[in-house]
């Protein structure tokens, strides 16, 4: 291209001096430019990118013409049409990959007179085409008649811009109306020419009519053609065609084999997960939506873990009740020991269920300290009528959702952990343990309870509604029990929706008894060792109750004797020995020295220090009191970190010791420059409230007598400050956290009296009781009666 531009660079000179008549030809194939129209000419022939050059130069128009063939490199004179359209060239752009292209306006329809040769481009004489400016009814009538088929053309042309429509309906001048029609329409380049050739007005609006109509009819008949395909094809069989060209796709991609194999065994499981109506709808229009998408997409395994979610739920899966009394009666017995109270209601409500099996039974709830068998309790029910067992841990759970689960729209959503359970437990009518009620939070997203109140609610679990699933699922077969340690963490609706079971906790015999039975053999089962290699006495296990554990249950229990067993295995392992009969040296070797041992007797050495007894959410502990005085300015000093209430009942001890100075026989200057020090340790259990007033004051008396308190006593009670003992809670939890201890004599409030049937019988059977009516009750029963001569010097001398 470079080598022409010179050539014409050298030939310029002689150009520029062209006559008018004459006019540079710029030969094109295939394209015909009627006056009035623009358009783009690439040119990269050599003597065209000359002509062009030139043309630009001197400010000239050129004359296109159209080649005869247009395969032909360089066309001669003979070898271009005659008629051609003279035009402007708006601008010569060269793009990117080096092109030139001309935008041309065309002017006006010409005639070649003649070539002249010899110039490094074509130029030729020409003669103006005058076009007819007539206008009459019948070119005013073709006229529209031309507007109205080129409309009708342009509707079933989608891709014709709308400034074309436009443009179309304002032109007045019917040349130019033909020209426009005749230009834009895809006619073959030689039936264009010939219309740029037809220089009759008429005769041109004639042509470009026939070929638009011809056109307008195609394209009508296309349409037809295509709508009765489609209507030919019915829905079905479109479906299949689109499946199949989807599917040569998939294949094309690779994506084929796996894929289908894995929604071939989708569709299966949802034809046999026996669905309701609704829910088998949503399924299987989801697993048709899938089919549709490609395999990694994120939406992909979004929709296919919900299918399975919904293929695999037990929606119609249930086992058969199989309630037989005599043999749940075994079951229980099989599992646990004593409890017999418990297991009472537990057969009556089972054999309410089998008299009246759609009745709407009540909810049970275990309630008491940990590992006393509320869940193991919650197993046995399950196996001894024979359904599945589902447990929903529900301690520190405080989202809505954790039980009702996220919309799927959520990332990582699934279903709530009552739907999860019961996929986990195959049937839908499980015994389903709800645990640790009391341990539900109070989220921000939603209250947790009112998704359980309606999951308990018998007239709406039946279309429990999961947010992931999206449809109901029927809850109302399910066998709900629930746990909790404190009965008063459980919110009030929740709690009226239930039947409260309370298991208080074990005695010491209860224990050895249990440890004898059950967790002995499970031990030793899990150890791996034969009942001839393993034997652990009753005085062995006793010792592991009082010396090892302080609990109301049984696990810690279950776990020393667990320790103990696997010690046992080793030692049998490694050949040292062949059986093992676990001796206190045993114990003191795998236990280590014994954790309560004198914890009371230990404490209570020295005067000040009064055994009391608390309340805990895990089934009451006996805590120990301690007072001192100290070198001050008679303040009262309380540590240990004390709830108000509890602070002000020291408070109160002492100014009622005060007033007692008198009685108990030691002098009020012994507040004289002194302060006054209560200290109560125990860090794990909560220390408020007024019950610990009794133990103040005994420690007090204690402390200012001298007199030391008994180490098998321990007390519980409110003071008011005249010296009356109040009633307070808890009771048979504290007795048996006493029981535990060791302690042989508790002394309770006289108005608990009430309460005494609730102590279990052989830890009523075994305590001393001393019931108060006044704290000089107490002081007697206290306070050990020492020799005289031990009395301390400070104290005594108002007696
Ligand atoms: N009366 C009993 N007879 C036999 N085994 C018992 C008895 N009570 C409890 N156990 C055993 O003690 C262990 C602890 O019981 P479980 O786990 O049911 O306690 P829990 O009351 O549910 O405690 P938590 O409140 O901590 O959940 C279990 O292995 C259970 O079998
Ligand atoms: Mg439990």
């Amino acid at each position: 291209m470079n080598d022409s531009n010179e050539n014409v660079s050298v030939e310029n000179e002689q150009v520029t001096r062209l006559p008018e008549d004459i006019i540079i030809v710029l030969p094109v194939r295939n394209t015909v430019l009627f006056p009035g129209m623009v358009m783009p000419i690439a040119v990269r022939r050599p003597r065209s990118v000359a002509a062009a050059q030139e043309a630009v130069k001197s400010g000239r128009q050129v004359c296109l013409l159209m080649q005869r063939d247009a395969e032909e490199e360089n066309p001669g004179p003979d070898e271009l049409y005659r008629v051609g359209t003279v035009a402007n060239i708006l601008r010569m752009v060269t793009t990117a990959d080096g092109v030139q292209h001309l935008i041309c306006q065309g002017e006006r329809r010409i005639r070649i007179l003649d070539f002249i040769e010899g110039q490094p481009f074509l130029l030729a004489r020409h003669q103006a085409l005058p076009e007819s400016r007539e206008m009459n009814k019948e070119i005013e009538a073709r006229m529209l008649n031309l507007r109205d088929r080129a409309m009708q053309a342009l509707d079933m042309l989608p891709q014709v811009p709308e400034e074309f429509r436009n443009g179309l309906a304002q032109i007045s001048s019917p040349t130019l109306l033909a020209d426009s029609i005749a230009f834009y329409l895809d006619l073959k380049p030689e039936e264009k020419q010939e219309i740029l050739e037809t220089t009759d007005l008429v005769a041109r609006m004639e042509r470009v009519q026939s070929l638009l109509d011809y056109r307008v009819e195609v394209l009508e008949l296309q349409q037809k053609i295509s709508e009765r395909t489609r209507e030919s094809l019915n829905l079905r069989q479109r479906e299949a065609l689109l499946r199949e060209q989807l599917k040569s796709i998939q294949r094309e991609l690779g994506e084929d084999d796996e894929q289908a194999e894995e929604l071939k065994q989708l569709e299966q499981a949802i034809a046999e997960a026996g669905m309701p109506e609704e829910a088998e709808e949503t399924a299987r229009r989801e697993l048709k939506r899938l089919q549709r998408m490609g395999e990694m997409s994120a939406e992909y395994s979004m929709t296919r873990t919900y299918l399975e979610w919904l293929s695999e739920l037990p929606w119609s899966k249930t086992t058969d009740d199989n309630i037989d009394i005599e043999r749940a009666r075994k079951v229980l017995d099989e599992d646990h020991y004593g409890l017999e109270k418990i297991k009472k209601r537990i057969l009556e409500y089972l054999a309410v269920r089998k008299l009246n099996p759609e009745g709407k039974s009540p909810i049970l709830c275990f309630v008491g300290p940990p590992g006393v068998g509320k869940t193991s309790l919650g197993q046995s029910i399950a196996r001894a009528v024979g359904r599945r067992f589902a447990r929903v841990s529900l301690g520190g759970v405080h989202d809505e959702a954790e039980i009702r689960g996220h919309r799927r729209t959520y990332v990582g959503a699934m279903p709530g952990n009552i739907i999860q359970n019961i996929r986990k437990a195959g049937t839908r009518n499980p015994v389903m343990m709800l645990d640790e009620m009391d341990k539900l939070g109070q989220g921000f997203h939603g209250d947790p309870n009112a998704a359980l109140l309606e999951v308990l609610d018998p007239e709406q679990n039946a279309t429990f509604r999961d947010a992931y699933l999206g449809m109901p699922f029927d809850l109302s077969q399910v066998m709900f029990i629930g746990t909790a340690n404190v009965l008063d963490n459980i919110p009030g609706p929740l709690r009226d929706r239930m039947e409260v079971i309370e298991l208080p906790g074990y005695t010491r015999e209860e224990k050895i008894e249990i440890a004898k039975r059950y967790l002995v053999r499970r031990q030793r089962e899990h150890a791996g060792l034969k009942p001839e290699q393993f034997e652990i006495g009753e005085d062995i296990i006793g010792m592991i109750v009082n010396e090892y554990t302080r609990e109301a249950g049984v696990r810690n229990l279950e776990r020393q004797i667990g320790a103990v067993a696997r010690n046992a295995a080793v030692r049998i392992a490694s050949g040292e020995v062949e059986k093992v009969t676990v001796t206190e040296e045993d114990l003191r070797r795998v236990l280590g020295p014994p954790r309560f041992e004198d914890e009371v007797a230990l404490r209570t050495a020295l005067p000040g220090v009064a055994t009391g007894l608390a309340w805990t959410p895990v089934g009451g502990d006996i805590l120990f009191i301690e007072a001192n005085r100290s070198p001050g300015s008679g303040k009262l000093i309380l540590t240990g970190q004390l709830g108000e209430v509890m602070k002000e009942s020291a408070q109160a001890a002492l100014t009622l010791i005060k007033n007692r100075a008198d009685s108990l026989g030691f002098s009020p200057s012994v507040f004289d420059g002194h302060d006054i020090h209560v200290h109560v340790p125990a860090g794990a259990i909560p220390k408020d409230g007024p019950s610990a007033g009794v133990a103040m004051y005994i420690a007090l008396a204690s402390l200012l007598t001298g007199r030391t308190v008994r180490n098998d006593v321990a007390m519980t009670g409110e003071i008011t400050l005249r010296g009356l003992v109040m009633p307070v809670g808890g009771i048979k939890e504290k007795v048996l956290a006493a029981h535990r201890a060791g302690i042989r004599t508790v002394m309770l409030p006289a108005r608990n009296r009430r309460d005494f049937e609730e102590i279990p019988e052989n830890a009523r059977k075994e305590l001393e009781f001393v019931w108060m009516e006044r704290v000089e009750d107490a002081v007697d029963h206290a306070l050990a009666t020492p020799p005289r001569s031990e009395m301390p010097r400070h104290a005594g001398t108002g007696g």
